[in-house]
C-alpha cells in the first residue's frame, strides 16, 4: 500500500503553513485513522452496507473536544465511500442562498461536512431539515406580488456535521442524524503511535521513551500531540540530538509550561483559583471564568473536559470541585473535613 499520509488532499479548511503541515498528518483512512476503536468499527459497519446498497451514507454528527479528529473523520468518511466532500462551516452559511449553493454542487452520494454546525443560523437549520430527510428544498424566487416557491430536488447525500457543543443543536436538527458519535481522548497507547506515525512523516527520530513522554503530555489530544512533537523536534535540533528522547521532551515542555500531566498554565491557574479562594470548590464555571480571564465557553469546552477526564475536578450539581488527585498532583495537602 502506498504511504497515503504523503498523498495530496482535497479541499480543506487550513490555509496557514501550520494548517498545511496538519493536512499532511492527517490519516486518510479508517485502517491509518487510530484509536477511536468501536466508532471506526460500527462506521465500517454502516459504510459497507451503505456501499452494498448503492446509497449515499446516512447523515453523521461527530462531537466531542477540540482536536480530536472530527474534521479528519468527516474526510475519511468521504474516501471510504470513495465520494466527494465539501467542506464549510455553521457561520460560514449566512444565509439560505449560500446553502442551496452548496447544496447545488453535490454529486450523488457526496460528503457535505459542516463543522461548528451548532453555529447555523435558524433560517439556514430549517432549510436543511427537508434536505437532510427528503433531499428537497423549498425556496422562494422573486420578489413581492412575483414570489413563488421552487421546489427544488437534491442528489442523495450525506451530511457530517461537527461539533464541540452538541448540547446546543436543537432537537429538530439533531434527530435528523442517523449515525450520532462521540469522540473521546486518546490513550497515552494510542497517543504514542499517533506521535510515532507523525515522526516518521517528519523524517524525525523519536525513541520509545520520548515517545511516551510525549504521549502524556498531549491531554489526550492528536493536535497537541502533533503540535509539541513539532516544538520538541526544534528543540532537539538546536541541541544537536540526531533522536528526541525523554530528556528532549522533558527540557522542551518544561520551557513550555507544560507539566507531567499535560496540564498548562491555564490548566493550573483555574486548579489554584478554585483551591486557594474557593476552597476547592464547590464552584461556578463562571466565577472560575471571570476569576482566571477565561471565556465560560472555553473552559467548558477546552478546559474543563479532560481536567473532568483525567479525574482532577469532579461535577456537582452547585459546582465544580478540585479532586485529591489534582491536590495531589500540585503538590498541595488535601484539607480534612471539619479544617
Ligand atoms: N485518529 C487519529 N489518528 C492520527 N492522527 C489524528 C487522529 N485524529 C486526529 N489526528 C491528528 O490531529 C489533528 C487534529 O484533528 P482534527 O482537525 O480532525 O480535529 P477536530 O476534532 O476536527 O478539531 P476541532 O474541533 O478543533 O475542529 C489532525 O491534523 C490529525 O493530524
Ligand atoms: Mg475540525
Amino acid at each position: 500500500m502506498v504511504d497515503e499520509a504523503h498523498g495530496l488532499m482535497g479541499a480543506d479548511v487550513a490555509s496557514d503553513e501550520e494548517g498545511q503541515l496538519e493536512v499532511s498528518l492527517r490519516p486518510r483512512r479508517l485502517a491509518t485513522y487510530i484509536g477511536q476503536a468501536k466508532l471506526k468499527a460500527e462506521l465500517q459497519v454502516y459504510i459497507e452496507a451503505a456501499k452494498g446498497r448503492e446509497e449515499a451514507l446516512d447523515h453523521v454528527l461527530l462531537y466531542g473536544p477540540p482536536g480530536l479528529g472530527k474534521t479528519t473523520l468527516a474526510m475519511v468518511i468521504a474516501n471510504e465511500m470513495g465520494v466527494g466532500i465539501k467542506t464549510t462551516s455553521g457561520p460560514a452559511i449566512e444565509k439560505p442562498g449560500d446553502l442551496v449553493a452548496l447544496l447545488n454542487e453535490l454529486q450523488p452520494g457526496d460528503v457535505l461536512f459542516i463543522d461548528e454546525i451548532h453555529r447555523l443560523p435558524k433560517v439556514v437549520e430549517e432549510m436543511l431539515y427537508s434536505a437532510m430527510e427528503d433531499f428537497y428544498i423549498d425556496i422562494v424566487v422573486g420578489e413581492g406580488p412575483t414570489a413563488h416557491p421552487v421546489h427544488f430536488p437534491l442528489p442523495p447525500f450525506t451530511l457530517v456535521g461537527a461539533t464541540t457543543r452538541v448540547g446546543l443543536l436543537t432537537a429538530p436538527l439533531r434527530d435528523r442524524f442517523g449515525i450520532i458519535e462521540r469522540l473521546n481522548y486518546y490513550t497515552p497507547a494510542e497517543l504514542g503511535q499517533i506521535i510515532n506515525r507523525s515522526a516518521a512523516i517528519f523524517q524525525t527520530a523519536i525513541d520509545p521513551a520520548g515517545a511516551k513522554a510525549l504521549a502524556w503530555r498531549s491531554r489526550g489530544t492528536p493536535r497537541i500531540a502533533n503540535r509539541l512533537l513539532k516544538r520538541v523536534r526544534d528543540f532537539a535540533q538546536v541541541a544537536g540530538k540526531a533522536t528526541i528522547d525523554e530528556a528532549s521532551v522533558d527540557q522542551a515542555l518544561t520551557l513550555l509550561d507544560v507539566d507531567q500531566r499535560g496540564l498548562d498554565a491555564t490548566d493550573r491557574k483555574m486548579l489554584l483559583t478554585m483551591i486557594n479562594y474557593y476552597g476547592g470548590g464547590p464552584v461556578g464555571v463562571k466565577t472560575i471564568a471571570a476569576n482566571i480571564g477565561e471565556e465560560a465557553a472555553t473552559i467548558e469546552e477546552v478546559y474543563e473536559p479532560y481536567l473532568l477526564q483525567i479525574g482532577f475536578i469532579s461535577r456537582t450539581p452547585r459546582g465544580r470541585l478540585v479532586t485529591p488527585a489534582a491536590y495531589e498532583h500540585l503538590g498541595i495537602a488535601f484539607p480534612n473535613e471539619g479544617d
